[in-house]
């Protein structure tokens, strides 16, 4: 993102805040993976999204019309001997040239610095619960000035989540946003492709995975957006796998969901397919179902839509799939009403995509499902999960299908960021036909 995005949602964000008001955010906190060894740093989403600066121990304090500047950046000073083992550092110098900052201090000036900000401001956007050490410390700043007010000193009278107004800004993406979406879906197709081209019975998992990782670095995606999850036969009926270690067998499908980080964007996309490149009968049926309901829901994202309307879409055009297959027993309308379809469908339909793969949000509005939006960017992602259940014939046991794609809600109706994946089954069993990459 350019510094010019960064600063247009600053001012978006002020303009939210109003006059006599102070927001605080601190950066993420680096988390430990074991012995001197940290997780790969990622910024807070909201940090980033209102800075683009992505060191830990920062934080970001934004004061409107404050004469002396609005936008400051408390961060790490520069040192020779701190850099030479773990990496640059802006310094203040850099916060200012580099990232827009109109006054930076070291991050141990902090606790000297805020409570004089916040004695001259009533209303202090900041959130609650997300950093309990942090969330102390604003405590701390704030029971002292109330205590001080005996000596003249103001203290704020209103605390506002500031996660709520930011996530509104977040939920509305800019043409800029847009962009790097694009990006994101067309890089995690990439991957998927390269995957349904790699597999083949006795591969394991995890080496599937390995070409997923792959495609996305070497299209300048240094992360996935969340684990993957590669999960052959029964592995696909686990809605949450992530262990990716069994070994991939003849006449299974193979479920992949997986989506790559772009410019701090997620892509978020599932495709199934056989893991021997052909489908047999009763994938196939299946498949065709999930597919005519993924495709009902896409057709319901447009704008007047209301959230729940793709939901809805796909999951009439399951249940009467179900119900054909005889899988499900009665009446259409009586099996949707009495959620029959949830032995089979346990999840909803979408969510929020962004910065975040569940990205933030409303999705009702004053007790009702919002409406939908140009600049709105979900997933929808319809499936069927069949375990070994006794009453259900034994051809269907062990079968997970879901297909998920990326949809950006247009003027007109909406873009499938994701289309470049293959979902139909003639485009699949083509592909995979073709030699390994
Ligand atoms: N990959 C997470 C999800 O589809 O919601
Ligand atoms: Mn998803
Ligand atoms: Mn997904």
């Amino acid at each position: 993102m350019t510094k010019k995005e960064f600063a247009k949602r600053r001012q978006q964000l002020m303009d939210i805040m109003g006059p006599n008001s102070i927001a605080i955010l601190p950066n993420a906190e680096v988390s430990s993976r074991n012995r001197d060894v940290d997780y790969p740093y990622r910024s807070d989403s909201n940090f980033h999204y209102l800075s683009g600066f992505d060191e830990p121990d920062s934080v970001i304090v934004i004061v409107p019309g404050r004469p002396h500047g609005e936008y400051l950046l408390f961060c790490r000073e520069r040192k020779l001997e701190k850099e030479i083992w773990n990496g640059y550092r802006a310094g203040q110098e850099g916060a200012i040239k580099n990232f827009d900052a109109d006054d930076s201090y070291p991050i141990s000036d902090l606790d000297d610095i805020l409570p004089g900000l916040l004695e001259e401001r009533e209303k202090v956007f900041y959130t609650m619960g997300n950093i309990a050490s942090f969330d102390q410390r604003i405590v701390g700043f704030l029971n002292h000035l109330r205590q001080a007010t005996r000596q003249g000193k103001h203290s704020p009278t209103e605390i506002i989540e500031l996660d709520h107004c930011l996530n509104e800004l977040r939920l509305f993406k800019s043409s800029d946003e847009i962009k790097a979406m694009r990006k994101a879906g067309e890089i995690s197709a990439k991957a998927h492709i390269r995957a349904m081209r790699f597999t083949q019975p006795g591969h394991w998992e995890y080496q599937v995975e390995a070409e997923i990782i792959h495609e996305f670095m070497r299209n300048n995606c240094r992360s996935s957006a969340y684990p993957s999850i590669v999960g052959g036969g029964e592995n696909g009926c686990i809605l949450h796998y992530i262990e990716n270690n069994h070994k991939l067998k003849n006449n299974d499908l193979l479920l992949i969901d997986a989506g790559a980080e772009y410019d701090f964007y997620a892509g978020d996309i599932t495709r199934t397919f056989p893991v021997n490149g052909k489908f047999t009968p009763s994938q196939k049926a299946l498949y065709t179902i999930v597919l005519n309901a993924q495709k009902a829901a896409i057709a319901a994202v447009r704008p007047g839509n209301h959230w729940n309307q793709p939901h809805e879409a796909a999951v009439r055009v399951l249940t009467a799939g179900l119900i054909d297959l005889g899988l499900l027993e009665g009446e259409l309308e009586e099996l949707i009403e009495n959620h029959s379809y949830r032995e089979f469908y346990m999840h909803r339909t979408g969510h929020w995509l962004g910065m975040d793969v569940h990205d933030v949000g409303d999705y009702k509005v004053g007790g009702e499902w919002r409406l939908l939006e140009p600049g709105m960017v979900l997933t929808v992602e319809p499936g069927i999960y069949i375990r070994d259940l006794d009453h259900i014939p034994r051809k269907w046991h062990f079968t997970g299908i879901r297909i998920e794609d990326d949809v950006l809600v247009t003027k007109t109706g909406n873009e499938v960021l994701s289309a470049l994946a293959p979902k139909e089954i003639d485009e699949i069993e083509t592909l995979m036909a073709e030699s390994p990459p």
